[in-house]
């Protein structure tokens, strides 16, 4: 496995065709080792890449507390056949300083992640634009965990025409449910406990087809903070009456804020 991070180094390692990205901010956990293991099982080559994104992060986040794991992260990759990491600084990212120019979401960046953080998907769908240019994949791998940044990342890739095919892989969850996120690490013990509300209030959600049995599940837990509990078609617009649907919710666990959502069958 070769380590780079700059750009020259990047178009030098030249890999053999048929090229799948995984993209991440670091901090490693078994949801990405199940992204890179289908990326490995899919294509002939593939490459990981680890950068914490400062244009998504919006001023009062955890920019500077997010967790970085390099080292642990460089084991993960070995141990899952990554050929080649990419995991450049922000000067080699940004080199002219934060860029005028930004990916625009359109409406859907405005709702749900993009209301509660502004600029958001400006920010992720721009790195994830660069990162396309830098590496030039054939297949790219997003986690379902992030379903709005997924189905933006689609949207690019369709409006841009990108030739990149972005697939999606299922959330991997603790047996109690709690979905995995690098910021599970945030919480202390009574935080993860009461953070399993999250998943039983989509259950609910997905199970009644409405979100009152959610918004339940999430008043008797009074200590967790909800942002949004939705119930939307699987591309994000107005909830069918009959057919796929997809529940989505957002809260605050003390001073970590979690997303999590979940498909259901109306
Ligand atoms: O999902 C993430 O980890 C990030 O949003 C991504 C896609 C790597 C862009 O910074």
């Amino acid at each position: 496995m070769r380590v780079v991070s700059d750009r020259a180094s990047l178009r030098d390692a030249s890999l053999p065709g048929d090229v799948a990205v995984v993209m991440t901010m670091g901090a490693l956990h078994e949801g990405h080792a199940t992204l890179i293991r289908q990326a490995r099982a899919e294509a002939r080559s593939v490459l990981l890449t680890i950068f914490v994104n400062p244009l998504q992060f919006g001023p009062n986040e955890d920019f500077d507390r997010y967790p970085r794991t390099m080292e642990a992260d460089l084991e993960v990759a070995r141990a899952e056949g990554v050929d080649l990491v990419f995991a450049p600084t922000r000067e080699v990212m940004y080199p002219q300083g934060e860029p005028a120019v930004r990916v625009d979401p359109g409406p859907l960046g405005n709702v749900l992640e993009g209301a509660s953080r502004p600029g958001f998907f400006h920010g992720v769908l721009t790195v994830v634009n660069k990162l396309f240019q830098l590496t030039r994949p054939d297949r790219a791998y997003f986690g379902e965990k992030d379903y709005q940044q997924l189905t933006l990342i689609r949207a690019m890739a369709r409006d841009f025409d990108l030739p990149i095919e972005v697939r999606g892989v299922p959330t991997v969850r603790e047996a109690d449910g709690l979905a995995l996120s690098s910021r599970n690490r945030y919480l202390a013990p009574a935080e993860r406990e009461a953070a399993l509300v999250l998943h039983r209030a989509l259950a609910a959600t997905a199970a009644a087809g409405s979100v009152e049995a959610g918004l339940a599940e999430f008043a008797a837990v009074p200590e967790v903070k909800l942002d949004y509990l939705v119930l939307t078609d699987p591309m994000l617009g107005p909830a069918p009456a009959h057919g796929p649907a997809r529940a989505l919710t957002a809260a605050w666990v003390g001073g970590t804020r979690l997303i999590d959502n979940l498909g259901a069958e109306l």
